[in-house]
């Protein structure tokens, strides 16, 4: 018999949007009446961008005929797409990133699992509690953790707990930390942070020589002018961060499949012996081995986002899902809620009524009203108490959830 990896054992129950899926298919199946509303994993329902279409319909004829037909791509993307990257998201926004610094793939969540290839198991790693999942969960299957204690904290890990006392933004680690994962805009909770707060962790990444996994994947929705979209717009973070970023959520790529890594060239970490080694260079290694590229038609489409008609389109979708946001916050406040996030980000965080356990109020929402929601038990201890609602639905669905929520409240 071939031995597991038994770091597996150690996480604590499945993933949590499986988890969610099977509650509400058993809800389902016993309700097959029921018309359920799932405002629980974030996951985008309104078609893609028709500059997107069109561009992916052009590339499949070209893979119809010898002459434009392509095989294997460049693993780490096309230069049309890199490019187009480079210059809209980073340098008219004056953060330094070039081409061949972005690493196209089919996923962020997958890339901030990834990244973990590179990173040695000696790393002190801190999280934000609550916390999108993934980020905890990778860890663990990588043996940089012990055992979850009761609360379902793991040993080794460094929590930076994030609540309304402090906005959802956590205060710095107490003791020197290596890696720290940063989300914002926050999943789960709809926090951004500021230039200043940003500036502060490149600081302490700077003084600790710590580095900073930044996932930026719903930047797209942030319209403060005081809320950056790249870690790069702060001076010093190419040479402490690595940014994710995605087509899922700003372009409806979640059944697509497109996104991309940056590596700064002047990143660097060290081995265990002491010597400096370029990040750079891991990690095209560990992409150029691992991966071969995403599909030509797919990258063609998200190049599209970026002409004059595709930033037109995206910028409509990003409303449409912004405007679900502000119905929700304002549906659930006006019930008496409390409500954090769904500004600049696609997700509204919202207390519990009396501090309902939240999958205890998870099942009341799906049993009394067939709308899903996320327990927010399930982003880290720290989430309990609270349940998340993305706004990524179609207006009619948020107008009924809203309506049946509400009336129950
Ligand atoms: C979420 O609901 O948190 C996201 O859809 C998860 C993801 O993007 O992987």
């Amino acid at each position: 018999m071939a031995y597991v990896n038994d770091n597996y054992l150690k996480l604590k129950a499945g993933y949590l949007f499986p988890e969610i899926g099977r509650r509400v298919s058993a809800f389902a199946s016993a309700n097959p009446t029921a018309k359920v509303i799932r405002m629980g994993i974030g996951d985008v329902t309104e078609p893609l961008p028709g500059a997107c279409i069109a561009a992916m319909h052009k590339a499949v004829d070209e893979m119809a005929n010898r002459a434009t037909f392509k095989g294997y791509g460049p693993e780490q993307g096309y230069d049309f797409l890199r490019e187009a990257i480079a210059k809209n998201d980073y340098q008219a926004k004056g953060a330094n990133v070039t081409a061949d610094e972005i690493f196209v793939s089919d996923g962020s969540k997958c890339d901030c699992a990834n990244v973990l290839d590179i990173l040695g198991a000696k790393n002190v790693v801190a999280v934000t509690d609550p916390v999108y999942p993934v980020y905890v969960d990778t860890n663990v299957m990588a043996g940089h953790t012990g055992d979850a204690d009761a609360k379902g904290e793991y040993k080794g890990l460094v929590y930076l707990r994030a609540d309304a006392a402090n906005g959802f933004v956590p205060k710095l680690p107490q003791d020197k930390v290596d890696v720290i994962y940063l989300c914002s805009p926050n999943n789960p909770t709809g926090a951004t942070m500021t230039r200043d707060q940003l500036a502060m962790w490149v600081r302490y990444a700077q003084e600790q020589q710590a580095l900073i996994l930044f996932d930026a994947a719903y930047e797209a929705f942030i319209t403060d002018p005081a809320v950056p979209h790249s870690i790069y717009e702060i001076p010093g973070a190419r040479e402490v961060a690595i940014e994710f970023r995605s087509f899922s959520k700003t372009a409806g790529f979640t059944g697509t499949r497109c996104a991309f890594t940056v590596v700064p060239k002047d990143l660097m970490g060290k081995t265990e012996s002491g010597e400096t080694v370029d990040l750079y260079r891991l990690w095209n290694r560990r992409h150029t081995t691992k991966f071969n590229g995403v599909s030509y038609i797919i990258q063609r489409g998200a190049e599209a986002v970026y002409s004059a008609e595709g930033q037109t389109q995206v910028k409509a979708l990003i409303t449409h899902y912004l405007t679900n946001a502000t119905l929700i916050r304002d549906a659930l406040t006006k019930a008496g809620l409390k409500v954090f996030g769904g500004v600049n980000a696609p997700y509204a965080w919202v207390e519990t009524p009396n501090k309902t356990p939240s999958w205890d109020f998870f099942d009341t929402l799906l049993n009394e009203t067939h709308v899903v929601c996320t327990p927010g038990a399930g982003f880290g201890s720290a989430g309990e108490g609270y349940v998340r609602f993305s706004a990524f639905n179609s207006r009619a669905n948020v107008d009924e959830a809203m309506q049946r929520v509400t009336a129950k409240l």
